[in-house]
């Protein structure tokens, strides 16, 4: 059972949509709005999407002890929109309403989706309340940035409905695989053992794309959604996650500082900024080895009947020039390779080449990689390991590169 707690921002709407992605998925939610949330949407809204009574305070079915029994039993407790008083009230622990007492009693995972103001965003007391959050293993996604209420703009705005639903399933998938494995995967404190908490880390993720001239480039198919489901799963470890995307058309990841870049060249210099606050970086990217030694600044146009060879120049490799600099001490540098024979012959030469730290090697060809939703993969380690992820979805593989990022992470 879920509960959606929903605490009262002009972004509860939002939540209706929210809500109904669950519940079309067969996850059964109760609704648990702060009495000001249903300043904004009414209770009937909430009970009519969930299939359930709603309140707000501790009074109504007192003999049910809900303001115990909802916590207990909850698989994943989602907070969308988290305001600043909402935050400041979970953080010091109070349980004023049904939402705050069932934040207290929750064993599970919690998953907070902030939305407010920039300025009460960025209030020192609200990013300590943040901080003291993450600290007990809930999982607070950062705000998107665009626009707010009325005419402002900046850091605040609820990530998309769809974006929110897919961390909450990361965060489910993983608590439950943890239980699944006969280990705690959350603590006492409601919250997941978030391994990556207070770590920055980069994926790179989709296809560069090298101009010919204006309308014309060299590319490739990569659809930039294993660089993605790597970003995912290391939110929904706690990161703060910068990801440097080329040419991908896929939604924002909730709480990622998504980068958009289009080249090689590009993407090297967003890379290359992030990586020097990064603990981790992961180039999941497909970058273009090459690119044209000119572009035209006009579009080419057919001259006489041959056509004109095009010259190319060399790329800098931005995983091995990282794996060289290591503009971070400690800092784990993870590569990505797309093989279609010899792989692990083919694997264990090119991690030697580029002197990274591990290379997730990636069979490509009968219906895996490039496209699709599944991936299997190797996973070899400077230090000879060699870990086989079987064929799973992009997210299971994501999960596994985590693991093995974390397992070499400086304590
Ligand atoms: N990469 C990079 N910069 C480049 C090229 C690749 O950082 N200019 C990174 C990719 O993000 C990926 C890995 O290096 O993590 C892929 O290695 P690469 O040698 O480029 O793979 P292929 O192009 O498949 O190599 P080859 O054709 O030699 O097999």
């Amino acid at each position: 059972m879920i509960v959606l707690g929903v605490a009262g921002g002009i972004a509860a709407y939002k939540a209706c949509e929210l809500l109904r992605l669950f519940t079309e998925s067969g996850y059964d939610v109760r609704v648990v709005p702060t009495p000001s949330a249903l300043r904004f949407v009414g209770a009937p809204t909430w009970a009519a999407l969930s299939g359930h009574p709603v309140h707000t305070d501790v009074w109504s079915d007192v003999h049910e002890v809900p303001h115990v029994r909802l916590g207990q039993s909850a698989d994943l407790v989602v907070v969308a929109p988290a305001t600043a008083d909402l935050l400041a009230r979970a953080a010091t622990g109070r349980a004023d309403d049904l939402l705050a007492a069932t934040l207290l009693t929750a064993r599970c995972p919690v998953l907070y989706a902030p939305a407010m103001h920039t300025e009460m965003w960025e209030h020192p007391a609200t990013q300590a309340n943040v901080a003291t959050l993450r600290s007990r293993g809930a999982v607070v996604l950062d705000p998107a940035a665009g626009r707010l209420t009325g005419a402002d703009s900046g850091p605040g705005r609820l990530p998309e409905p769809a974006e929110i639903f897919a961390a909450a399933r990361t965060v489910l998938d993983r608590a439950t695989r943890g239980l699944d494995h006969g280990s705690r995967a959350f603590s006492l404190a409601g919250g997941l053992a978030l391994d990556l908490a207070g770590r920055h880390v980069v994926v790179s993720a989709g296809g560069t794309r090298e101009p010919l001239d204006p309308v014309r480039f060299l590319g490739n198919r990569s659809s930039g959604r294993q660089g993605y489901a790597v970003a995912r799963a290391a939110l929904a470890r706690g990161a703060e996650v910068t990801l440097v995307a080329a040419n991908v058309e896929l939604p924002d990841p909730a709480g990622a500082k998504v980068v958009r870049v289009r080249t090689a060249a590009e993407m090297r210099d967003a890379v290359r900024e992030a990586a020097a606050t990064a603990d981790a970086v992961v180039m999941v990217a497909a970058v273009a080895d090459f690119r044209p030694a000119t572009t035209s600044a006009t579009k080419i146009k057919k001259t006489g009947s041959d056509p004109e060879p095009i010259a190319l120049v060399r790329n800098p490799d931005i995983l091995a020039e990282l794996a060289h600099d290591r503009p971070r001490p400690g800092q784990v540098v993870v590569g990505f390779a797309a093989e279609t024979d010899d792989v692990l012959a083919n694997g264990r030469a090119k991690l030697a080449a580029k002197g990274a730290d591990l290379l997730v090697v990636n069979e490509v060809g009968e219906g895996r990689g490039f496209g699709t939703a599944d991936n299997a993969a190797t996973l070899l380690g400077a230090d000879g390991s060699a870990v086989d992820v079987p064929l799973g979805s992009k997210e299971r593989l994501a999960d596994a590169i985590w693991d093995a990022v974390a397992a070499r992470l400086p304590r």
